[in-house]
């Protein structure tokens, strides 16, 4: 009954994906007699804890009530001490967390106040998935630059598009869905200049039946050479664009792409390149939690090589299409010798549709 309460607390903090970062994904189940008395989640930035919401349900006697959380409560002192006083004062028997918080800065050790005060509590209830679910928050927290995420879709004989440049559609209708529960969850997609000017991407999130978020769109491009009828540099208030250019963009590109909404952040070359570590310095700083890195062949060649990724995605379609000059998903230098190659770790694979997508982690 532990892990069917804690999947049900899991369920319910997905309901914050897109909306929270980069506060963690929170959701809590109330249950007294293995009833459900009560559900939260923290479904927007700043609202209240899921926890205190849960417990301020009602006036019904909690006494001997258990709580299920998929990460320990986070926030400030005061906030945390009103959370610890309600838990007490209703009688809660037991607590039951998924993971802890790792905010080296928490002013609050949750779990040990409340053991203090003599209320049980067990961690590591299905650890791996409240782990997984709140993997951006948890890196952030520490590192302050972002959790670096990358996909592509490759066909069978490892082409990210056919030589021509065409790689709409590699995968399939049910892969490209599972990339669009990808883009609700991070707060930054980013692309180089090439993808955009093949293959005009709007970049978006499109999902049905669910309150959409989507991701700030971030084009890296030295010097801006994107087209201007481009669909990236159709901005308003919820599609938001950044260009990352080279401090020696032209006056008059910078003006024009500002001019349509866009925002321009300059960094400095490094070997006629820019620097990817440089990048995610610059968006840790800026408040981004996540990138989404979604090709092409050369930004993702720069990701692996810079060390900045954590998270692979691949969808490998079942069609063959040929040719020397089509691209290889990763390109930039490579290396010599297999035994360099990066080996991911913690595999999975799923069937979707007639896809294949395989997750992984490089650390
Ligand atoms: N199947 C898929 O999942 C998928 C996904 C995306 C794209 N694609 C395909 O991939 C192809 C485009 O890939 P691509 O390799 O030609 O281009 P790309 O990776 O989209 O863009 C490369 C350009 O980005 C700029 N850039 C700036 N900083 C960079 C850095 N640090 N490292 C690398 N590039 C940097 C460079 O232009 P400047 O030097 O001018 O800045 C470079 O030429 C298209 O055919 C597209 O359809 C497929």
């Amino acid at each position: 009954m532990n892990e069917h309460f804690m999947k049900r607390a899991i369920e319910l903090a997905y309901l914050g994906s897109g909306f929270i970062n980069p506060d963690p994904l929170s959701g809590a189940v109330l249950v007294k007699d293995n009833i459900v008395l009560g559900e939260s989640c923290y479904r927007t930035f700043g609202a209240a804890s899921a926890e205190l919401e849960v417990l301020s349900y009602g006036l019904c006697d909690l006494s001997g009530a258990e709580l299920y959380l998929n990460i320990e409560p986070f926030g400030n002192k005061a906030k945390l001490t009103e959370l610890i006083r309600v838990i007490k004062d209703r009688k809660i028997e037991k607590i039951y967390i998924g993971i802890e918080d790792r905010n080296p800065r928490k002013e609050i050790h949750f779990i040990e106040e409340l053991k203090h005060l003599g209320i049980s509590c067990e961690l590591g209830i299905l650890k791996d998935e409240c782990e997984e679910m709140n993997e951006i928050y948890s890196h952030y927290i520490v590192n302050k630059t972002p959790y670096v995420i990358v996909k592509w879709a490759m066909t069978l004989d490892g082409k990210l598009a056919t030589k021509t440049g065409d790689s709409k559609w590699i995968s399939s209708e049910e892969s490209l869905r599972f990339v669009h529960h990808l883009r609700q969850r991070v707060s930054a997609i980013l692309v180089g200049e090439n993808t955009v000017r093949k293959d005009d991407p709007l970049l978006t999130t499109r999902l049905e039946g669910v309150q959409i978020s989507n991701p700030i769109r971030i084009i890296i491009s030295k010097y801006g050479d994107i087209p201007m009828e481009a669909k990236v540099l159709q901005v308003d208030e919820s599609t938001k664009t950044w260009i990352i250019a080279s401090e020696l963009i032209s006056k008059e590109r910078e003006e024009s792409i500002c001019n349509l909404g866009a925002r321009i952040l300059k960094l400095k070359e490094k070997n006629g390149h820019i620097d990817f570590n440089k990048v995610m310095d610059l968006l840790g700083r800026l408040g981004i939690d996540s990138v989404y890195i979604e090709g092409g062949s050369a930004v993702l060649g720069s990701a692996f090589e810079s060390g900045c990724v954590h998270k692979v995605y691949t969808a490998i379609a079942p069609k063959i299409v040929g040719g020397n000059k089509a691209v290889t998903p990763v390109g930039g230098n490579g290396i010599e010798r297999m035994n360099d190659a990066i080996v991911l770790k913690r595999l999975s694979y799923e069937i979707v549709g007639p896809d294949v997508i395989i997750k992984g982690y490089i650390y």
